[in-house]
Protein backbone atom coordinates (compact mmCIF):
# COMPACT_ATOMS: atom_id res chain seq x y z
CA UNK A 1 0.00 0.00 0.00
CA UNK A 2 1.17 3.50 -0.93
CA UNK A 3 2.37 5.19 2.39
CA UNK A 4 0.04 8.33 1.45
CA UNK A 5 -2.93 6.50 1.94
CA UNK A 6 -1.68 4.18 4.81
CA UNK A 7 -1.74 7.70 5.91
CA UNK A 8 -5.10 8.67 5.05
CA UNK A 9 -6.73 5.16 6.63
CA UNK A 10 -4.81 5.82 10.37
CA UNK A 11 -6.76 9.42 10.17
CA UNK A 12 -10.11 6.98 8.87
CA UNK A 13 -9.46 5.40 12.48
CA UNK A 14 -9.32 8.47 14.94
CA UNK A 15 -11.94 8.45 17.10
CA UNK A 16 -14.81 10.86 15.76
CA UNK A 17 -15.13 8.88 12.43
CA UNK A 18 -14.87 5.78 14.16
CA UNK A 19 -18.54 6.07 15.44
CA UNK A 20 -19.46 6.44 11.51
CA UNK A 21 -18.16 2.84 11.13
CA UNK A 22 -20.96 0.50 11.30
CA UNK A 23 -19.01 -2.19 13.42
CA UNK A 24 -20.16 -2.21 16.91
CA UNK A 25 -16.87 -2.21 19.74
CA UNK A 26 -17.67 -5.11 21.44
CA UNK A 27 -15.53 -5.53 24.58
CA UNK A 28 -15.87 -8.40 27.38
CA UNK A 29 -18.19 -7.96 30.47
CA UNK A 30 -16.32 -7.90 33.83
CA UNK A 31 -17.17 -10.83 36.10
CA UNK A 32 -19.29 -10.66 38.74
CA UNK A 33 -16.75 -9.60 41.88
CA UNK A 34 -14.02 -8.09 40.08
CA UNK A 35 -12.78 -4.66 40.77
CA UNK A 36 -12.88 -2.04 38.83
CA UNK A 37 -10.50 1.26 38.56
CA UNK A 38 -10.91 4.10 35.67
CA UNK A 39 -7.51 5.40 35.78
CA UNK A 40 -7.61 9.19 35.47
CA UNK A 41 -6.81 11.12 32.44
CA UNK A 42 -4.45 13.91 31.73
CA UNK A 43 -7.56 17.12 32.33
CA UNK A 44 -7.83 15.07 35.67
CA UNK A 45 -4.18 15.66 36.05
CA UNK A 46 -4.26 18.89 35.49
CA UNK A 47 -7.59 19.74 37.62
CA UNK A 48 -6.10 18.08 40.64
CA UNK A 49 -4.87 20.45 43.03
CA UNK A 50 -3.74 17.88 45.55
CA UNK A 51 -0.57 17.18 43.14
CA UNK A 52 2.04 19.49 43.62
CA UNK A 53 2.84 21.23 40.12
CA UNK A 54 6.36 19.63 40.34
CA UNK A 55 5.07 16.37 40.39
CA UNK A 56 2.74 16.89 37.64
CA UNK A 57 5.61 17.47 35.36
CA UNK A 58 7.20 14.60 36.16
CA UNK A 59 3.99 12.33 35.47
CA UNK A 60 3.60 14.46 32.43
CA UNK A 61 7.67 13.11 31.01
CA UNK A 62 6.66 9.89 32.01
CA UNK A 63 3.56 9.70 29.93
CA UNK A 64 5.79 11.29 26.97
CA UNK A 65 8.21 8.30 27.48
CA UNK A 66 5.62 5.71 27.53
CA UNK A 67 3.68 7.21 24.47
CA UNK A 68 6.59 8.14 22.43
CA UNK A 69 9.42 5.65 23.57
CA UNK A 70 11.01 5.87 20.22
CA UNK A 71 12.37 8.90 21.58
CA UNK A 72 15.16 6.74 23.20
CA UNK A 73 15.55 4.51 20.42
CA UNK A 74 19.20 3.54 20.38
CA UNK A 75 19.36 3.96 24.07
CA UNK A 76 16.60 2.25 25.47
CA UNK A 77 14.62 1.03 22.52
CA UNK A 78 16.35 -1.05 19.69
CA UNK A 79 12.80 -2.27 17.82
CA UNK A 80 9.65 0.10 16.85
CA UNK A 81 7.37 -0.31 19.66
CA UNK A 82 6.49 2.21 21.80
CA UNK A 83 4.73 1.10 25.42
CA UNK A 84 1.41 2.06 23.95
CA UNK A 85 1.80 0.02 20.75
CA UNK A 86 0.46 -2.77 23.10
CA UNK A 87 -0.93 -0.71 25.74
CA UNK A 88 -3.49 1.01 24.07
CA UNK A 89 -5.12 4.13 25.68
CA UNK A 90 -2.45 5.62 27.45
CA UNK A 91 -1.87 2.26 29.50
CA UNK A 92 -5.33 3.47 30.65
CA UNK A 93 -7.25 1.03 28.62
CA UNK A 94 -9.43 -2.20 30.01
CA UNK A 95 -8.52 -5.06 28.18
CA UNK A 96 -5.52 -3.49 26.28
CA UNK A 97 -3.15 -4.33 29.72
CA UNK A 98 -3.78 -1.19 31.89
CA UNK A 99 -0.66 -0.47 33.20
CA UNK A 100 -1.67 0.68 36.79
CA UNK A 101 -2.15 -2.77 38.08
CA UNK A 102 1.69 -2.95 38.31
CA UNK A 103 1.89 0.16 40.98
CA UNK A 104 -0.91 -1.55 43.47
CA UNK A 105 0.42 -5.26 43.08
CA UNK A 106 3.86 -5.01 43.28
CA UNK A 107 6.28 -5.79 45.00
CA UNK A 108 5.25 -9.75 44.32
CA UNK A 109 6.50 -12.97 43.36
CA UNK A 110 6.62 -13.55 39.44
CA UNK A 111 6.61 -16.67 38.16
CA UNK A 112 8.71 -15.63 34.87
CA UNK A 113 11.66 -14.71 36.90
CA UNK A 114 10.96 -16.46 39.62
CA UNK A 115 11.84 -13.79 42.69
CA UNK A 116 9.87 -10.86 43.96
CA UNK A 117 9.95 -8.06 41.72
CA UNK A 118 9.63 -4.13 41.86
CA UNK A 119 7.63 -1.44 39.94
CA UNK A 120 10.56 -0.59 38.31
CA UNK A 121 11.67 -4.15 37.56
CA UNK A 122 8.07 -4.99 35.67
CA UNK A 123 8.67 -2.14 33.91
CA UNK A 124 12.59 -2.83 32.64
CA UNK A 125 11.30 -6.56 31.98
CA UNK A 126 8.83 -4.67 28.96
CA UNK A 127 11.90 -2.95 27.96
CA UNK A 128 14.34 -5.84 28.15
CA UNK A 129 11.33 -8.51 25.94
CA UNK A 130 9.15 -6.55 24.42
CA UNK A 131 11.35 -2.84 23.32
CA UNK A 132 13.72 -5.37 22.72
CA UNK A 133 15.70 -3.08 24.68
CA UNK A 134 17.87 -1.98 27.88
CA UNK A 135 15.92 -0.72 30.32
CA UNK A 136 16.75 2.41 32.06
CA UNK A 137 19.24 2.69 35.03
CA UNK A 138 16.82 1.97 38.54
CA UNK A 139 16.07 4.93 40.09
CA UNK A 140 17.38 7.52 36.68
CA UNK A 141 15.09 10.53 35.87
CA UNK A 142 13.59 8.64 33.33
CA UNK A 143 12.64 5.61 35.45
CA UNK A 144 11.26 7.34 38.25
CA UNK A 145 9.32 9.40 35.37
CA UNK A 146 7.91 5.87 34.31
CA UNK A 147 7.14 5.08 37.49
CA UNK A 148 5.60 8.29 38.67
CA UNK A 149 3.08 7.76 35.77
CA UNK A 150 2.32 4.28 36.12
CA UNK A 151 1.25 5.02 40.00
CA UNK A 152 -0.38 8.28 38.84
CA UNK A 153 -2.50 5.98 37.02
CA UNK A 154 -3.26 3.81 39.56
CA UNK A 155 -4.73 7.01 41.69
CA UNK A 156 -7.44 5.82 44.34
CA UNK A 157 -7.47 2.45 43.57
CA UNK A 158 -7.07 -0.10 45.99
CA UNK A 159 -3.53 -1.82 46.99
CA UNK A 160 -3.21 -5.44 47.08
CA UNK A 161 -6.16 -6.35 45.36
CA UNK A 162 -5.75 -8.77 42.73
CA UNK A 163 -9.10 -9.91 41.03
CA UNK A 164 -8.43 -6.83 38.68
CA UNK A 165 -10.98 -6.50 35.96
CA UNK A 166 -9.73 -6.01 32.07
CA UNK A 167 -6.36 -6.16 33.57
CA UNK A 168 -3.95 -7.96 31.38
CA UNK A 169 -4.30 -9.96 28.08
CA UNK A 170 -5.71 -13.15 28.74
CA UNK A 171 -9.37 -13.49 28.80
CA UNK A 172 -9.54 -15.86 26.20
CA UNK A 173 -8.55 -18.43 28.68
CA UNK A 174 -4.57 -20.45 28.03
CA UNK A 175 -6.21 -22.87 25.56
CA UNK A 176 -8.64 -22.32 22.20
CA UNK A 177 -11.31 -24.88 21.72
CA UNK A 178 -10.30 -26.26 18.78
CA UNK A 179 -6.52 -26.27 17.93
CA UNK A 180 -4.91 -22.93 16.37
CA UNK A 181 -4.30 -23.19 12.50
CA UNK A 182 -1.26 -21.19 10.91
CA UNK A 183 -3.25 -21.77 7.36
CA UNK A 184 -6.58 -20.08 8.82
CA UNK A 185 -4.69 -17.31 10.31
CA UNK A 186 -2.54 -16.95 7.32
CA UNK A 187 -6.24 -16.52 5.93
CA UNK A 188 -7.30 -13.91 8.77
CA UNK A 189 -4.43 -11.82 8.13
CA UNK A 190 -4.31 -11.05 4.73
CA UNK A 191 -8.27 -10.21 5.24
CA UNK A 192 -7.51 -7.70 8.68
CA UNK A 193 -4.43 -7.15 9.44
CA UNK A 194 -2.37 -6.80 5.96
CA UNK A 195 -3.62 -3.46 5.16
CA UNK A 196 -1.84 -1.74 7.90
CA UNK A 197 0.67 -4.33 9.25
CA UNK A 198 2.00 -4.59 5.84
CA UNK A 199 1.90 -8.59 3.89
CA UNK A 200 5.25 -9.21 5.19
CA UNK A 201 4.16 -8.24 8.89
CA UNK A 202 6.75 -5.59 8.65
CA UNK A 203 4.44 -2.31 9.18
CA UNK A 204 4.72 0.82 8.01
CA UNK A 205 5.92 3.88 8.57
CA UNK A 206 5.91 7.49 6.93
CA UNK A 207 8.72 10.18 7.30
CA UNK A 208 10.86 7.66 9.05
CA UNK A 209 8.07 7.90 11.46
CA UNK A 210 6.38 4.63 12.77
CA UNK A 211 2.52 4.90 12.03
CA UNK A 212 2.11 0.64 11.82
CA UNK A 213 4.10 -0.86 14.31
CA UNK A 214 5.71 -4.42 12.60
CA UNK A 215 4.54 -8.07 14.27
CA UNK A 216 7.67 -10.15 13.18
CA UNK A 217 10.71 -9.51 12.31
CA UNK A 218 13.70 -7.71 13.64
CA UNK A 219 11.81 -3.76 14.65
CA UNK A 220 8.78 -6.49 16.84
CA UNK A 221 9.31 -7.58 20.12
CA UNK A 222 11.91 -10.61 20.96
CA UNK A 223 10.70 -13.91 21.98
CA UNK A 224 11.46 -13.80 25.49
CA UNK A 225 7.83 -10.93 25.05
CA UNK A 226 4.45 -11.57 26.73
CA UNK A 227 3.24 -11.24 23.36
CA UNK A 228 4.90 -14.35 21.31
CA UNK A 229 2.58 -16.67 23.83
CA UNK A 230 -0.13 -17.32 21.75
CA UNK A 231 -3.08 -17.03 24.33
CA UNK A 232 -1.81 -13.39 25.30
CA UNK A 233 -1.62 -12.35 21.69
CA UNK A 234 -4.85 -14.11 20.85
CA UNK A 235 -6.47 -12.00 23.86
CA UNK A 236 -4.72 -8.82 22.60
CA UNK A 237 -6.22 -9.18 19.14
CA UNK A 238 -9.51 -10.10 19.94
CA UNK A 239 -9.91 -7.17 21.98
CA UNK A 240 -7.95 -4.69 20.38
CA UNK A 241 -7.56 -5.37 16.45
CA UNK A 242 -8.10 -5.11 14.16
CA UNK A 243 -7.77 -1.04 15.22
CA UNK A 244 -10.79 0.48 15.62
CA UNK A 245 -13.16 -2.66 15.59
CA UNK A 246 -12.13 -4.42 18.33
CA UNK A 247 -14.18 -7.76 19.47
CA UNK A 248 -14.73 -8.24 15.55
CA UNK A 249 -13.10 -11.08 15.17
CA UNK A 250 -14.71 -14.33 16.22
CA UNK A 251 -12.54 -16.59 19.35
CA UNK A 252 -11.34 -18.68 17.12
CA UNK A 253 -9.90 -15.89 14.41
CA UNK A 254 -8.23 -14.44 16.76
CA UNK A 255 -6.26 -17.80 17.88
CA UNK A 256 -5.56 -18.53 14.41
CA UNK A 257 -4.20 -14.99 13.71
CA UNK A 258 -2.40 -14.67 16.89
CA UNK A 259 -1.01 -18.42 15.79
CA UNK A 260 0.11 -16.94 12.13
CA UNK A 261 1.92 -14.04 13.91
CA UNK A 262 3.81 -16.05 16.57
CA UNK A 263 4.87 -18.42 14.02
CA UNK A 264 7.31 -16.01 12.94
CA UNK A 265 11.51 -15.19 13.08
CA UNK A 266 11.85 -12.24 15.47
CA UNK A 267 14.98 -11.40 17.75
CA UNK A 268 16.11 -13.50 20.09
CA UNK A 269 15.32 -13.95 24.14
CA UNK A 270 17.77 -12.25 26.20
CA UNK A 271 17.99 -15.21 28.15
CA UNK A 272 19.56 -17.29 25.22
CA UNK A 273 21.47 -19.98 26.06
CA UNK A 274 22.33 -20.67 22.83
CA UNK A 275 20.29 -23.62 21.87
CA UNK A 276 16.64 -22.44 21.43
CA UNK A 277 15.56 -26.05 22.18
CA UNK A 278 17.44 -25.80 25.65
CA UNK A 279 16.22 -22.12 26.47
CA UNK A 280 12.70 -23.42 25.66
CA UNK A 281 13.01 -26.34 28.68
CA UNK A 282 14.90 -24.28 30.82
CA UNK A 283 11.66 -21.53 30.84
CA UNK A 284 9.15 -23.72 29.82
CA UNK A 285 6.77 -22.57 32.37
CA UNK A 286 6.83 -19.55 29.87
CA UNK A 287 8.22 -21.12 26.54
CA UNK A 288 5.49 -23.68 26.71
CA UNK A 289 2.61 -20.63 25.69
CA UNK A 290 5.50 -20.14 22.69
CA UNK A 291 6.44 -21.60 19.28
CA UNK A 292 10.10 -20.83 20.55
CA UNK A 293 12.56 -23.85 20.38
CA UNK A 294 9.79 -26.18 18.17
CA UNK A 295 10.14 -27.28 15.10
CA UNK A 296 8.21 -25.13 11.78
CA UNK A 297 8.86 -25.72 8.25
CA UNK A 298 11.77 -27.90 8.94
CA UNK A 299 13.95 -24.74 11.39
CA UNK A 300 13.91 -24.47 14.77
CA UNK A 301 11.89 -21.37 15.73
CA UNK A 302 14.50 -18.73 17.59
CA UNK A 303 17.54 -21.15 17.13
CA UNK A 304 19.55 -17.87 15.29
CA UNK A 305 21.99 -15.21 17.24
CA UNK A 306 19.86 -12.29 15.43
CA UNK A 307 19.19 -9.62 18.09
CA UNK A 308 17.96 -7.06 15.74
CA UNK A 309 19.06 -3.92 15.57
CA UNK A 310 20.17 -3.99 19.54
CA UNK A 311 24.12 -4.74 19.74
CA UNK A 312 24.16 -6.94 22.31
CA UNK A 313 22.08 -10.40 23.85
CA UNK A 314 21.16 -9.59 27.49
CA UNK A 315 20.78 -6.37 28.77
CA UNK A 316 22.74 -6.68 32.36
CA UNK A 317 19.52 -5.46 34.44
CA UNK A 318 17.83 -9.09 33.99
CA UNK A 319 19.85 -10.56 36.69
CA UNK A 320 18.46 -13.10 39.26
CA UNK A 321 17.52 -11.90 42.88
CA UNK A 322 17.69 -13.88 46.01
CA UNK A 323 16.97 -12.93 49.66
CA UNK A 324 18.92 -16.39 50.52
C1 LIG B 1 4.81 -5.91 22.40
C2 LIG B 1 3.80 -5.51 23.35
C3 LIG B 1 4.23 -4.71 24.56
C4 LIG B 1 4.91 -3.52 24.63
C5 LIG B 1 5.48 -2.75 23.46
C6 LIG B 1 5.03 -3.17 26.02
N1 LIG B 1 4.39 -4.08 26.79
FE1 LIG B 1 4.09 -3.99 28.80
N2 LIG B 1 3.13 -5.79 28.76
C7 LIG B 1 2.95 -6.55 27.64
C8 LIG B 1 2.36 -7.83 28.02
C9 LIG B 1 2.00 -8.96 27.08
C10 LIG B 1 2.18 -7.79 29.42
C11 LIG B 1 1.62 -8.88 30.31
C12 LIG B 1 0.14 -8.76 30.38
C13 LIG B 1 -0.50 -10.01 30.94
O1 LIG B 1 -0.09 -10.45 32.01
O2 LIG B 1 -1.41 -10.56 30.28
C14 LIG B 1 2.68 -6.48 29.84
C15 LIG B 1 2.63 -6.04 31.16
C16 LIG B 1 3.07 -4.79 31.58
C17 LIG B 1 2.92 -4.29 32.92
C18 LIG B 1 2.23 -5.02 34.08
C19 LIG B 1 0.74 -4.75 34.08
C20 LIG B 1 0.01 -5.50 35.18
O3 LIG B 1 -1.17 -5.82 35.00
O4 LIG B 1 0.62 -5.76 36.22
C21 LIG B 1 3.51 -3.05 32.95
C22 LIG B 1 3.63 -2.14 34.14
C23 LIG B 1 4.01 -2.79 31.62
N3 LIG B 1 3.72 -3.86 30.82
C24 LIG B 1 4.67 -1.64 31.25
C25 LIG B 1 5.18 -1.41 29.97
C26 LIG B 1 6.02 -0.28 29.63
C27 LIG B 1 6.42 0.82 30.59
C28 LIG B 1 6.33 -0.41 28.31
C29 LIG B 1 7.26 0.46 27.49
C30 LIG B 1 8.59 0.62 28.02
C31 LIG B 1 5.67 -1.61 27.82
N4 LIG B 1 5.01 -2.20 28.86
C32 LIG B 1 5.70 -2.06 26.49
C33 LIG B 1 3.21 -6.20 26.33
C34 LIG B 1 3.89 -5.05 25.94
C1 LIG C 1 -6.39 0.17 10.80
C2 LIG C 1 -5.04 -0.28 10.99
C3 LIG C 1 -4.81 -1.59 11.73
C4 LIG C 1 -5.38 -2.81 11.44
C5 LIG C 1 -6.36 -3.15 10.35
C6 LIG C 1 -4.79 -3.74 12.39
N1 LIG C 1 -3.91 -3.10 13.22
FE1 LIG C 1 -2.81 -3.95 14.69
N2 LIG C 1 -2.14 -2.11 15.25
C7 LIG C 1 -2.41 -0.93 14.60
C8 LIG C 1 -1.79 0.17 15.32
C9 LIG C 1 -1.80 1.64 14.94
C10 LIG C 1 -1.16 -0.41 16.45
C11 LIG C 1 -0.42 0.33 17.55
C12 LIG C 1 -1.42 0.99 18.48
C13 LIG C 1 -0.96 2.30 19.02
O1 LIG C 1 0.24 2.61 18.94
O2 LIG C 1 -1.82 3.04 19.52
C14 LIG C 1 -1.37 -1.85 16.36
C15 LIG C 1 -0.86 -2.78 17.26
C16 LIG C 1 -0.90 -4.14 17.08
C17 LIG C 1 -0.18 -5.11 17.88
C18 LIG C 1 0.73 -4.81 19.06
C19 LIG C 1 1.97 -4.08 18.66
C20 LIG C 1 2.84 -4.87 17.73
O3 LIG C 1 3.21 -4.30 16.67
O4 LIG C 1 3.17 -6.02 17.97
C21 LIG C 1 -0.49 -6.35 17.40
C22 LIG C 1 0.01 -7.69 17.89
C23 LIG C 1 -1.44 -6.16 16.31
N3 LIG C 1 -1.65 -4.81 16.14
C24 LIG C 1 -2.01 -7.18 15.58
C25 LIG C 1 -2.98 -6.98 14.59
C26 LIG C 1 -3.70 -8.06 13.95
C27 LIG C 1 -3.45 -9.54 14.16
C28 LIG C 1 -4.59 -7.47 13.09
C29 LIG C 1 -5.65 -8.14 12.24
C30 LIG C 1 -6.61 -8.96 12.95
C31 LIG C 1 -4.40 -6.03 13.20
N4 LIG C 1 -3.44 -5.78 14.12
C32 LIG C 1 -5.09 -5.09 12.43
C33 LIG C 1 -3.14 -0.79 13.44
C34 LIG C 1 -3.89 -1.78 12.84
Amino acid sequence: MNKLIAFALLGAVSLPLMAENSVPVQLPAFKEGQYVHQAPTVDDLMNDESIKPQLKEVILKGRDLFMNTQQKRGEYVFNDMNCKSCHMGEGRMNWSGPVWPAATTLPDFRGKNQHVNSLEERIAGCFSFSMNGKPPEYGSDDMLALVAYHQWLAKGAQVYETNIGGRGFSHLGREPEQPADYERGAQVYADNCAVCHGADGQGQHVDGKVVFPPLWGDNSYNWGAGMTRVFTAASFIKNNMPLGKPGSLSDQQAWDVAMFVNSHERPQDPRYTGDAKETREKYNNFHKWTRYGTEFNGQILGQHDNSGDKPFLKPDVLRPRTFD
